[in-house]
């Protein structure tokens, strides 16, 4: 399996939602890769933000590795599932697909752990209080992934 999260900068929330989700299928012994991308392009090439790095560090996760990169088109041929972070994520991915079968790859992540509420994961950036919430609501989110896949 092979997983894209997305968030608008790839630097706060999607850096943040792969680093969750591949500790716990490293815990695991799953085979599964997940990655992450950004709709847009500001921080392409930097490190997640310091306050993501330290809200995972908390919980023993190390995202320093990451690098920022831009979802493109062709991510639709590359990945299982495309898990959006906010409604605005996901239709800006939406808007690049090709195809339905290419649309149905796309979920908002939140919709894993309270489906159809259609939940957006709210942008920290600007909030150096909203971390640990996002930190929560994703942890949430990814368990509710390996249930759904029976993991
Ligand atoms: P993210 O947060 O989408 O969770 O990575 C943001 C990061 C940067 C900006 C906005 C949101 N920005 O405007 O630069």
């Amino acid at each position: 399996m092979k997983i894209l999260m997305v968030c608008l900068g790839n630097i706060c929330r999607s850096p943040l939602a792969e680093g969750i989700l591949q500790h716990k299928v490293n815990e695991k012994g799953l085979n599964w890769q997940v990655e992450s991308a950004g709709t847009g392009s500001w921080h392409v090439g930097e490190q997640p933000d310091p306050r993501s790095i330290d809200v995972a560090q908390k919980y023993g996760i190390d995202i320093t590795y990451q690098r920022s990169r831009q979802f493109k088109a062709n991510d639709f041929d590359r990945y299982d599932l495309i898990y959006a972070m906010d409604s605005s994520n996901y239709q800006n991915i939406c808007k690049l697909a090709s195809s339905d079968a290419q649309k149905q790859k796309v979920e908002l992540i939140m919709n894993m752990a309270n489906p159809n509420r259609n939940q957006s994961v709210p942008d920290p950036y600007w909030d150096d209080n909203g971390f640990e919430q996002v930190y929560q609501m994703l942890d949430e989110a990814c368990e509710a992934v390996l249930t759904k896949y029976n993991v």
